[in-house]
């Protein structure tokens, strides 16, 4: 039964878009649906959002139970149609998320001088990590919520493994998980999934290399491919103290995405250097814009094309 739920949800996801910009798209299938499924989904706020609201919609729609898991309060996440949403409590209220947006606002406008601008960069990111530590803590350490999560006899679990609570509770509740995501930036995600990705052509993050290297370029790429256990290492220490906790078994982040049955890439192959997947590798780039609107009406477009050394700068103006 579980495994039907994960392949039809397989079916689902690559079937979204299309779905999604048919007109009749609004209708519910609820009479159509031969098999209704009980998925739990587990999100990460922020711009992730936005592609994982769009599969709990449309799943919804076709006739499945979905239950979203969100914070009382969040930056961008919220019901919406088709889906049912559970709130758990966190220790910080509105407030605090209003005082991380607007710090991001100023660092984006801000004169500061250089180093002053990077330690305030510095303070909010490590305040963006400890929020989102919390957010997973409180979620995860209670135990009211995770045995009703238990209680309901979910089928499978949809999450964005960048934030592992989805992952964590899967294990947890023994139930098959899909991922939704772009890429972790230590390559964790490749590590768990078993993919082959030799540094000879496979590009690294940050390293600004493509698929066609010389022999430099290579040993740049090859030192970069081992270094990032590291880096994943401390992306992921709090994480991992907190799979010991909430499993109590002495199992890393990584082993537990190794379980992973789904992989729903946002990434598109015509925008991407060649590179090895894994038959459970879907690629589904352009899901998250399935929640797109007209554009409004413009004036008669003007472009500016001004060519600087090799820049050129396009300016759109509308009404
Ligand atoms: C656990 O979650 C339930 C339901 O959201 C909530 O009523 C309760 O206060 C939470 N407990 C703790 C310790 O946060």
């Amino acid at each position: 039964m579980r495994t039907l739920f994960v392949l039809l949800l397989l079916f689902a996801s690559v079937e979204v878009r299309a779905a999604a910009s048919e007109p009749k798209a609004e209708k519910t299938e609820q009479t159509k649906a031969s098999f209704s499924g009980k998925l739990l989904v587990v999100p990460m706020d922020g711009s992730h959002w936005v592609g994982i609201k769009a599969i709990a919609q449309e799943l919804g729609r076709r006739g499945h139970r979905v239950t979203v898991v969100i914070p009382e309060v969040s930056m961008r996440m919220g019901p919406g149609k088709h889906y049912d949403t559970r709130t758990h409590t966190v220790p910080y209220g509105q407030a605090h998320i209003d005082a991380i947006m607007s710090m991001h606002k100023d660092i984006l406008k801000t004169n500061q001088p250089f180093m002053e601008r990077m330690q305030t960069k510095y303070h909010h990111i490590l305040q963006i990590i400890d929020f989102i530590h919390v957010t997973a803590e409180s979620l995860l350490y209670n135990d009211t919520f995770i045995s009703y999560l238990a209680q309901q006899e979910f089928d499978a679990v949809l999450t964005d493994p960048m934030v592992p609570t989805g992952a964590l509770i899967a294990r947890k509740l023994g139930l098959p998980t899909i991922n939704l995501l772009r890429g972790i930036p230590c390559s964790l995600d490749i590590q768990s999934a078993g993919c082959p990705s030799p540094p000879s052509f496979v590009p690294r993050l940050f390293t600004g290399l493509t698929d066609k290297m010389n022999f430099k370029e290579r040993v740049i790429n090859t030192l970069v491919a081992l270094i990032e256990p590291l880096f994943c290492r401390l992306l992921y220490w709090r994480f991992n103290n907190i799979a010991h906790q909430f499993l109590k078994e002495e199992v890393s982040v990584g082993e537990v995405l190794s379980d992973s049955d789904i992989w729903l890439l946002r990434i598109d192959f015509t925008l991407e250097f060649p590179r090895p997947l894994m038959p459970n590798m879907i690629l589904v780039g352009g899901i998250n814009c399935d929640l797109r609107k007209p554009l409004p009406k413009v004036r008669p477009i003007i472009l500016n094309l001004q060519f600087y050394t090799g820049y050129m700068e396009v300016h759109w103006e509308g009404s």
